[in-house]
């Protein structure tokens, strides 16, 4: 939403809290099964089995995350951030003036399919994963033994190569929010944190209750559990 009220800002609640407990697990995790992952070799077999262990939360967040962006707040829905091709273009061409284009409740409609692309490959990342084998350290991620050999090497590429995509995404993400808190002056984390903007004349979001994304989460879990361990 496009804000131009004149009475005098105040903080207004915009992320929820699961949005936010979702948004820095997640980037502990990313980055724990990142590192595990690119120097398993070296790290041996209890990292790896710790890789897919943080590998099997990142998939509960995700699909946690999916389904909050059904009944979530009104700024952690999916409908609320992505945009038609006008919208964003629209954004795009106002974000190089002053102004309008700078203070958006939720995420801005360039922002949104961002989410949406990390989201996306992140999928693809632990997806992949879930068909892994590493016969050097003797590893065998769950669903491997479902599939060929040859699919196994070709989801390791898959695996491989979603994973350059995401460090792009995620170096994109970081540059995107610098350049927002120096060139807009826009700090885009205090929010992340806190769960409140500084906006004049907007409605606080409502709904994104605590217990909702805890029973959630518990059902995620319990699918990826039933995944990991039955299937
Ligand atoms: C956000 C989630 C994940 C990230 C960022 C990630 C990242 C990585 C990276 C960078 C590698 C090294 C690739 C290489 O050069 O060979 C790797 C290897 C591996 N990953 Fe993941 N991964 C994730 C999730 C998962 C999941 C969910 C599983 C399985 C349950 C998994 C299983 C494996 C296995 C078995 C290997 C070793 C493959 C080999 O050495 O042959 N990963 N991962
Ligand atoms: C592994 C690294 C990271 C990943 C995978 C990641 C992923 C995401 C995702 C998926 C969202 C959307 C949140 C939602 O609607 O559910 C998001 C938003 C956000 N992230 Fe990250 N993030 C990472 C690192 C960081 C770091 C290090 C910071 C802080 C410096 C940060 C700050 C933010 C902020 C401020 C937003 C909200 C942007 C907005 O106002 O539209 N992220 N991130």
């Amino acid at each position: 939403m496009l804000e131009h009220d004149t009475a005098a800002p105040r903080p207004t609640r915009v992320w929820d809290l699961p949005t936010r407990l979702f948004h820095w697990s997640l980037v502990a995790l990313v980055v724990f099964s990142a590192i595990t992952g690119e120097f398993a070799e070296d790290l041996g077999t209890d990292y790896l089995e710790r890789h897919m262990l943080s590998g099997y939360a990142v998939l509960a967040l995700l699909l946690f995350r999916l389904i909050w962006g059904f009944i979530g707040n009104r700024h952690a829905r999916f409908a609320s951030f992505l945009r038609g091709p006008r919208a964003v273009l629209a954004y795009f061409s106002a974000l190089r003036g002053r102004g309008a284009a700078a203070m958006h409740a939720g995420h801005n409609p360039l922002g949104g399919w961002s989410v949406a692309a990390m989201l996306g490959v992140l999928l693809v990342q632990v997806g992949s994963g879930l068909f892994l084998s590493d016969d050097d350290l003797d590893v065998h991620a769950p669903l491997a033994r479902h599939v060929a050999n040859r699919t196994i090497d070709l989801l390791h590429e898959v695996h491989e190569t979603s994973f350059k995509l995401l460090l792009a995404l995620i170096v994109i993400h970081l540059a995107a929010i610098a350049y927002y808190r120096f060139a807009k002056g826009d700090n885009l984390v205090r929010p992340m944190l806190s769960g409140d903007k500084m906006l004049a004349g907007v409605e606080p979001a409502r709904g994104g209750a605590w217990w909702l994304g805890a029973l959630v989460l518990a059902l995620t879990a319990g699918a990826v559990w039933y995944l990991v361990n039955r299937v």
